[in-house]
C-alpha cells in the first residue's frame, strides 16, 4: 500500500526580525549573519503564541488544504523539543483544540529537531500495515527555537510549526518503503536542560556533528537502496536535495559534503540546483527545529520553477543528540499547484517586522509566561492566555 503526504500546513509568527538590523545591534557585520549565515529574517512569536497554538493553526491549514474532518483522523502526533509541560502532551492541547475524535492515538515525541522524522515514519508504518484502516495520520512539527539574546546562537533562532497529514492517498509525496538510513550517536552538540528556557550548544561541534551524521545516513541510505554502481554522482538520482536546516549556509556546507562524498570535483555547481529553492521559505523563518525540514520541503514544491512530477527527492533530518535519517519521495502530480495554492510566501510577506526592543522585550516577557495568570486577550484563532489553577489556558 502506498503512504505519503496528502497536504501540509505551516504556521508562523505575524512577526519577524531583520538579521541586518539585528547584526548592527550586536555590533556585527550585517554581512556575517545574512550571508555567512544565509538567514534573512528570524521569526519571532507574540506572547500569546506557543508551541500549541502553532501546531493547532498549522494542523488547521493541513486539514483545510486536504479536506479532512475531525473524523478521518485517527493518529495525532506532535514532535517538539520545545513542550509545555513534563507530563501532558501538546498533542492533548490541540486535539481538543481541534475537536478531534476521541478514538484518535494521541502522544507527543521528542527527539530535538529529528522528533517529527521519527513520528512521520512511524505514521507511514502504520498506513502501509493497514492498521490505519483508512483513516488520516496527523504529524506536526511545531518548535520556538530559543539560544537566548546576546549568544552566538541568537541568529539562528526561529519560531513555527508544519503539519503533514499522511495517508494511503498521497497527492504531495509517496515515500518510498524501506528506502531509509538511519543515524545514531550519543553526543553533547545541543541540549535544553529543564532548568532553562534556552538551549545550551556547542556551536561548531555540532555542525561537525551534523555533518558526521550526514555522511552516515547517506552511506545507510545507500545500501538500503540496493542501487549502487551507475554513471555520474549518486545524488544526482535525486531531482532535489531537502536538508535540516538551522540556518542556510549549513545546507549548504551538507551538499557540499555529500557532492565530496560522491566524487565531485566542484561540490557547489549543483547547489543552486539541487538546493536552492528549498532554501526560499526557510531563510525568511530561521530555525523551527522539528519544523526546519518540512518547511524546506514546502519551501521546494512552492518555489521550484522545475517540474517535479515523478521525480525523486532526497530529505535529510538532522536532530541533535543525536538521530538523523535520509531517506526519499517521489512527487505526485498537481503537487507544486497544490501547495503553490497555499500562498506561503504571502503569508510571510504580510509579517510585521518588530525592532530590536520590542524583540528583547518578547524574550524577556517568555520567561514568565508558564505561570502567569490567565486573562483574556485579543485578537482571533488560537491563543495562549495564561494559566488558572496551573492548568494552561487557551482562546479558540
Ligand atoms: P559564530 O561562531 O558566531 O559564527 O557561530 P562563525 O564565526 O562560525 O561565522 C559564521 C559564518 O559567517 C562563517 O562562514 C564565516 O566565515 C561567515 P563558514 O566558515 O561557516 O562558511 N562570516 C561572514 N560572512 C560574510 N560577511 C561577514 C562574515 N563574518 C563571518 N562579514 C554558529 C555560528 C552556527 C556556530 C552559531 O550561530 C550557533 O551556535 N548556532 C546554533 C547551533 C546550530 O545551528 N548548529 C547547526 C548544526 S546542529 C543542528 O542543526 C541541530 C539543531 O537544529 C538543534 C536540534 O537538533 O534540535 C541546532
Amino acid at each position: 500500500m502506498q503512504a505519503g503526504l496528502e497536504s501540509l500546513g505551516i504556521a508562523v509568527p505575524p512577526t519577524y526580525v531583520e538579521l541586518a538590523e539585528l547584526a548592527r545591534a550586536r555590533g556585527v557585520a550585517p554581512g556575517k549573519y545574512v550571508d555567512g549565515l544565509g538567514v534573512t529574517r528570524m521569526a519571532v512569536p507574540l506572547v500569546e503564541e506557543d508551541t500549541v497554538t502553532l501546531a493547532a493553526r498549522a494542523a488547521r491549514m493541513a486539514m483545510e488544504a486536504a479536506g479532512c474532518t475531525a473524523e478521518d483522523v485517527g493518529m495525532l502526533v506532535v514532535g517538539t523539543e520545545t513542550a509545555v509541560d513534563h507530563s501532558k502532551p501538546v498533542s492533548s492541547y490541540v486535539q481538543g483544540l481541534l475537536g478531534l475524535s476521541t478514538r484518535c492515538r494521541v502522544f507527543e515525541t521528542k527527539h530535538a529537531c529529528y522528533g517529527g522524522t521519527a513520528a512521520l515514519l512511524l505514521a507511514m508504518d502504520w498506513v502501509r500495515s493497514g492498521s490505519a484502516k483508512g483513516k488520516k495520520a496527523l504529524i506536526i512539527c511545531s518548535d520556538i527555537a530559543r539560544y537566548g539574546v546576546g549568544t552566538p546562537g541568537e541568529p539562528t533562532q526561529g519560531a513555527g510549526a508544519v503539519a503533514l497529514l499522511v495517508s494511503d492517498k498521497p497527492k504531495l509525496l509517496a515515500f518510498e518503503a524501506g528506502k531509509t538510513g538511519a543515524y545514531a550517536k550519543d553526543v553533547m552538540d545541543f541540549w535544553r536542560p529543564l532548568y532553562s528556557k534556552d538551549a545550551v550548544v556547542d556551536g561548531h561541534y555540532s555542525v561537525q556533528c551534523y555533518l558526521d551524521a550526514l555522511e552516515g545516513a547517506y552511506r545507510a541510505y545507500q545500501e538500503a537502496a540496493e542501487d549502487a554502481g551507475g554513471e555520474g554522482a549518486y545524488s544526482d538520482r535525486f531531482a532535489a536535495l531537502v536538508y535540516h536546516v538551522p540556518y542556510g549556509k549549513m545546507s549548504r556546507k551538507a551538499h557540499r559534503h555529500v557532492r565530496t562524498l560522491d566524487g565531485d570535483k566542484e561540490p557547489d555547481a549543483s547547489f543552486d540546483r539541487l538546493v536552492g529553492p528549498s532554501l526560499v521559505l526557510p531563510s525568511q523563518v530561521g530555525n523551527i527545529y522539528t519544523g526546519s525540514m518540512y518547511l524546506a520541503l514546502a519551501s521546494l514544491l512552492s518555489c521550484s520553477r522545475e517540474e517535479l512530477t515523478g521525480k525523486r527527492v532526497g530529505l535529510f533530518s538532522y536532530g541533535s543528540g543525536s538521530c538523523a535519517e535520509f531517506f526519499s519521495a517521489v512527487v505526485q502530480p498537481e503537487a507544486q499547484a497544490r501547495v503553490k495554492a497555499l500562498g506561503l510566501e504571502n503569508l510571510l510577506e504580510k509579517r510585521r517586522a518588530l525592532s530590536i526592543p520590542e524583540y528583547e522585550a518578547i524574550m524577556a516577557a517568555r520567561e514568565k509566561l508558564d505561570d502567569k495568570p490567565a486573562e483574556e486577550t485579543p485578537g482571533e484563532g488560537f491563543r495562549y492566555q495564561g494559566t488558572r489553577d496551573h492548568k494552561r489556558i487557551y482562546a479558540r
